[in-house]
């Protein structure tokens, strides 16, 4: 997996940095099935197809590589980066919260078309009041210079603070949005991505693997078989 030869790995496994569901084993031969294993309480990656839930911190590039700048990919286990594993769609540099990574690159495109509209719900601290008519002129759909948004949802939660609903993922989209309606974007987090909500016990910077189960409801959001 990337580890290190078997002696090697033995040799983390002594030093306690290997653990199971977040316990650490000393004992190589420990029953793995159905348990989350992970080295220095970063979970490891099995073989076949990968795909990650990452809690993106602010800080980082979404993007599989860059000259000068870290990126999300600096974040995830070697072997991972190796077999191909990318973002799918990008948040910006100073956007927090959920990001999805696979290395099925069907999988990712057909999420990230716009065809497919796949829903993306974002929390979005601003730095001046809502309008009262900010819903309404999300709804029908914010004008922007070079294009008009689809409709989207707002939830005003405070006059300075909002949950937004859209299905498409130009750039910098939500944060012009808001601008357009004069309150400009102080943070943002990505609260979901199409059927995957961000798992609360992840930290900035942690990841782990999908379950079965968000694996199904990807695929069937990309109209797309699931392949094994
Ligand atoms: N829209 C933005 O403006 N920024 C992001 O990071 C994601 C969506």
């Amino acid at each position: 997996m990337g580890y290190g030869s078997r002696r090697e790995v033995q040799a983390l496994i002594r030093a306690g940095r290997v653990s199971l569901d977040g316990v650490p084993v000393r004992d190589s031969g420990a029953d793995t099935e159905d348990r989350q294993v992970a080295v220095d309480f970063k979970p490891v990656i099995l073989p076949g197809h990968t795909h990650i839930m990452l809690h993106k911190p602010a800080g980082l590039l979404t993007a599989a590589r860059d000259r000068e700048a870290p990126t999300v990919m600096d974040l995830l286990p070697p072997l991972c980066v190796k077999n191909g594993c990318m973002p799918v769609g990008r948040l910006d540099k100073d956007t927090t919260g959920i990001l999805f990574l696979t290395d099925d690159g069907v999988l990712g495109h057909r999420l990230i078309s716009p065809k497919r509209h796949v829903d993306k719900v974002y929390l979005a601290e601003l730095e001046a009041p809502l309008p009262p008519d900010a819903a309404e002129r999300f709804r029908e759909g914010i004008s922007l210079r070079d294009f008009t948004a689809l409709p989207a949802v707002l939830e005003v939660l405070s006059p300075r603070e909002a949950r937004v609903t859209v299905w498409e993922g130009k750039y910098h989209q939500v944060k012009r949005m808001f601008a357009a309606v004069g309150c400009p974007v102080i943070r943002l987090h990505r609260e979901s991505f199409g059927p995957l909500c961000l798992d609360p016990r992840l930290g900035e910077g942690e990841y782990r693997p999908l379950t079965d189960e968000e694996v199904r409801l990807v695929y069937q959001a990309a109209g797309m078989e699931e392949k094994t």
